[in-house]
């Protein structure tokens, strides 16, 4: 690979890959997206194959990357498997597989030694009924399978709710969980590189609305030490049960001091978008260094940042960058309720200053939720 500037496929043209490839673009990475829309975010910035998932043809039209990523998890693992005869896939499918089934994803964590919410695999009403009596309400039915972004979940809070819900998301295998009355949502991102060198980044605080997240803040404020610790313990034993390559984020509830994991990805995470403006090296940046082989850079912050999901629609460029320390990143998508279209990130030298900055752009970023 030395003397000439990688090739990295990635599977997936949405705005994590975009990210990527604007990344790439100033390490001299070059990046080739796979992806069935015409107007995949990453066009613009990448060498892009536009196929269904379905088309044959996708491992060849990658056969002359040095690696392989993805930037979603619903790639199919057969195809991923395909691929992988070719070209090194990182991270590695078995992550990928993991972290497309609800019930998996819990059962490593337990393997693991993790804390997560109690749980049961639900096929049949019946089976929904007698986890119900086991779990309690109120609790979170969930399809194993395909969900994000808050799709493909009910939340359960009578008895008489459960055929209703169970009809709506059946035949898929399901899952219920218990509800956690968590004190907040945090994440916490890992890079590991291919020679298993490991770079962490600080806990995130998330908020979501509807499923959806929101906002972010790094480092997450009055986290202890030994809170980030522990997070940072659970995602290191992650990586290194999967030999992972890459970017790697772990969902969280924290009940008091404890920790639940919740949910992996085995990707660059939008808990993580904070990382361009916030960190050292950013997980963009720090994915690509890791699949291509290089040495990962410092996850370390830089200073307390703040990002803003923009959801529907974009924010007034203008009356945004008057804000000092807004950065604006508009993903090049078609507005839509419900989709995330762009973010925010507020930079500031501290945390008084930081916090003014975000109320100022909270109130020009959209949230328009679907069905609004
Ligand atoms: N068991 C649960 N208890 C409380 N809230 C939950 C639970 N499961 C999900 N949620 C809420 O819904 C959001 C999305 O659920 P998640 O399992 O992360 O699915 P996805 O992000 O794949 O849509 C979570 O971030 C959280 O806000
Ligand atoms: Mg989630």
């Amino acid at each position: 690979m030395s003397g000439r500037r990688p090739l990295v496929g990635v599977l997936g043209g949405g705005q994590l890959a975009r990210m990527l490839a604007l990344s790439g673009h100033a390490l001299g990475v070059r990046l080739r997206v796979v992806d069935p829309a015409t107007d995949a975010p990453a066009r613009e910035v990448a060498d892009h194959v536009c196929a269904d998932w379905s088309d044959p043809a996708i491992p060849a039209r990658l056969a002359d990357c040095d690696a392989v990523t993805y930037e979603f998890e619903r790639v199919p693992v057969a195809l991923a498997e395909a691929v992988a005869r070719r070209v090194p896939v990182w991270p590695p499918v078995e992550a990928l597989a993991v972290a497309q089934d609800r019930v998996h994803e819990k059962e490593r964590f337990r393997a693991l030694g993790l804390a997560t919410p109690r749980f049961r695999a639900v096929d049949t009403l019946a089976d929904l009924q007698r986890a119900v009596a086991e779990l309690g309400l109120p609790a979170v039915l969930k399809t194993r399978r395909e969900g994000y972004d808050g799709k493909g979940q009910r939340r359960l809070r009578e008895l008489g709710e459960l055929p209703a819900a169970f009809e709506a998301l059946a035949p898929a295998p399901l899952v219920l969980e218990e509800h956690v009355a968590f004190d907040r949502e945090v994440s916490v991102l890992a890079a590991r590189g291919r020679d298993g060198a490991v770079e962490l980044y600080p806990l995130v605080e998330n908020r979501h609305e509807h499923g959806i997240l929101i906002e972010s803040r790094v480092p997450a404020p009055h986290a202890s030490g030994a809170l980030t610790e522990r997070a940072h313990r659970a995602v290191r034993a992650l990586l290194d049960s999967f030999g992972y390559v890459g970017v790697l984020a772990l969902e969280l509830f924290q009940v008091g001091e404890e920790l639940l994991a919740s949910e992996l990805a085995p990707r660059v995470h939008n808990s993580g978008h904070a990382t361009i403006e916030g960190a050292v090296a950013s997980q963009f940046e720090n994915h690509l260094r890791a699949v291509v082989g290089w040495p990962l850079g410092p996850a370390v912050a830089t200073g307390p940042v703040v990002m803003l999901n923009a959801i529907g629609a974009l924010p007034d460029a203008r009356e945004l960058l008057a804000i000092p320390g807004a950065h604006l990143h508009d993903y090049g998508k078609e507005p839509r309720p419900g989709r995330k279209v762009g973010h925010v990130t507020i930079t500031a030298p501290d945390a008084g200053e930081l916090e003014a900055r975000a109320v100022r752009a909270r109130s020009l970023v959209p949230v328009v939720h679907a069905g609004e």
